[in-house]
């Protein structure tokens, strides 16, 4: 990642994606993602821990405080309007707009969230994810898991819940956004149809997405 800074909200931001994509997140897993040593994770992890943000299980994994999931959602706001405003405004690629909007998600005031809300809507971000109110509640979607969805033949991609470069930088290479439409097979793996026929989508990246039953 280019940008020098990372500050407790990104870190707050990546423990919930973490949470929601695999349960829990990892000092391996944060430190890869921002492309910084593990010691300089564990660090503001423990400033996290002492403000009542986060907290550390027995296996030494992290998850967000009741506090540290409203403190996220204020902050999903401003990054999930940053999102559509780069996707609208200036029709930027769609895998570039998580890592994008970091550059200017801490300047999106309540001003300007208002104005993209009214410009464009703001019910979810360009990856299907739903956009906070002002005071940080946020109505999740009703949709399954690649571990949920097993039992049905066809599904349609919800939203994708784990947004890093790989994931999102696959999923458009493939055509596959919110609203594709993509087949179960028989052995559990999700299938996307294209010209040369039908290809499984890696488990890591199913497993980033969520899903609607057709
Ligand atoms: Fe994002
Ligand atoms: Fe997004």
């Amino acid at each position: 990642m280019e940008h020098g800074s990372i500050t407790a909200e990104d870190y707050l931001k990546i423990i919930d994606e973490l949470t929601n994509y695999r349960g829990y997140a990892t000092l391996n897993d944060i430190s890869k993602f921002f492309s910084v040593t593990r010691q300089s994770v564990y660090d503001e992890m423990n400033i996290l821990i002492d403000r009542g943000m986060v907290e550390r299980t027995s296996k030494g994994e992290y998850v967000l405080s009741e506090k540290g999931k409203h403190e996220a959602n204020i902050f999903l706001r401003k990054h999930r309007i940053a999102e559509i405003l780069l996707s609208r405004a200036l029709k930027m690629r769609w895998d570039l707009l998580d890592s994008e909007a970091m550059g200017i998600e801490h300047g999106i005031t309540e001003t300007i969230a208002s104005l993209v809300c009214e410009n464009y809507g703001c019910e979810k971000c360009p990856h299907g994810n739903p956009v906070p109110d002002i005071s940080g509640n946020v109505t999740e979607p009703n949709d399954l898991s690649f571990q949920e969805i097993g039992k049905y033949s066809h599904v349609r991609v919800s939203r994708v819940i784990f947004e890093s470069d790989d994931v999102l930088r696959y999923l458009q290479s493939n055509s596959i956004t919110p609203g594709a439409d993509l087949v179960v097979g028989d052995d559990g793996g999700v299938y996307f149809g294209h010209e040369g026929g039908r290809s499984m989508i890696p488990e890591d990246i199913a497993a980033a997405m969520k899903f609607f039953p057709q």
